[in-house]
């Protein structure tokens, strides 16, 4: 099973983006129906949960100057209530103003060290950001795109740069895919581990090679590989 913040999760998580993230979202009364199934169905013994923040609510921009910090963090740790604690928080994107050093070292003293949040994690980063974050703080995980419609991951270093900047070792880093649904049946379906068999992982490539996505991961204006 693998590990985060020093605690055993799933092989499967189950990512909340489409639960608020989208014109019209599910109303509150399904998405604790399916929240409560990936409890139930072993997402997890205990829940870990990884949140992104640090954009300003004014410029909608990534911003990682020191009061944008804490605002994002006091803001996000002050929707749950004190029930359970954030596990892993990251910046949505790099900050290019801001060293990493001057962002992760204010979330270390501030609330990792006072465990106000379990620790620090990285999202949509490109492989020299995850080298140069490890030198100033303890990077638990990183989030980033890897779906069957883009494995840029396995190719452009990133997933080589996970296994040895947080793991220590070369080759593949511990993958925990986190598929987005907002129905029981939906998440029940993802949630079920399957042996893929060799033919069947090359039906699967032959598929793919002949099929072309249409547009980019993201529209031009929203910052990717940071
Ligand atoms: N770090 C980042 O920058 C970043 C960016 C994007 C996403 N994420 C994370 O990654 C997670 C997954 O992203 P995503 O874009 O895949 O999430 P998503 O927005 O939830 O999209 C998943 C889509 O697949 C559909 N679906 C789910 N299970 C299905 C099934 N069994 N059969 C058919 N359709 C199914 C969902 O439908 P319904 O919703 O209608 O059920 C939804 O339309 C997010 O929740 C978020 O936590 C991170």
């Amino acid at each position: 099973m693998p590990q985060l913040v020093g605690k055993e999760v799933g092989p499967i998580g189950f990512g909340l983006m489409g639960l608020t993230w989208r014109p019209t979202p599910p109303t509150q009364e399904q998405a604790f129906e399916a929240m409560r199934a990936a409890i139930k169905h072993g997402y997890a013994d205990k829940v870990v949960i990884s949140i992104k923040g640090g954009a300003n609510p004014k410029t909608h921009q990534t911003d990682a100057s020191p009061e944008n910090t804490r605002r994002s963090l006091n803001d996000s740790i002050a929707q749950l209530k004190g029930r359970k604690m954030i596990d892993l928080f990251e910046f949505g994107r790099r900050d290019p103003n801001v060293p990493l050093d001057t962002t992760f070292g204010l979330i270390d003293r501030e609330y990792v060290q006072t465990g106000k949040i379990g620790g620090i994690s990285l999202s949509e980063v490109r492989a020299e950001t995850i080298h140069e974050a490890v030198k100033h703080t303890k990077v638990l995980a990183v989030e980033v795109e890897l779906s069957l419609f883009s494995t840029d991951v396995l190719e452009n270093g990133v997933a080589t740069a996970c296994a040895k900047a947080l793991s220590r070792r070369p080759g593949m880093p511990a993958i925990i895919p986190i598929p987005g649904a907002t129905t029981v049946d939906r998440m029940e379906e993802n949630s079920k581990l399957i042996d893929i068999t060799d033919a069947e992982m090359e039906q699967i490539d032959a598929i793919l090679s002949k099929f072309q996505p249409a547009g980019e991961r993201y529209p031009p204006i929203i910052p990717t590989d940071t």
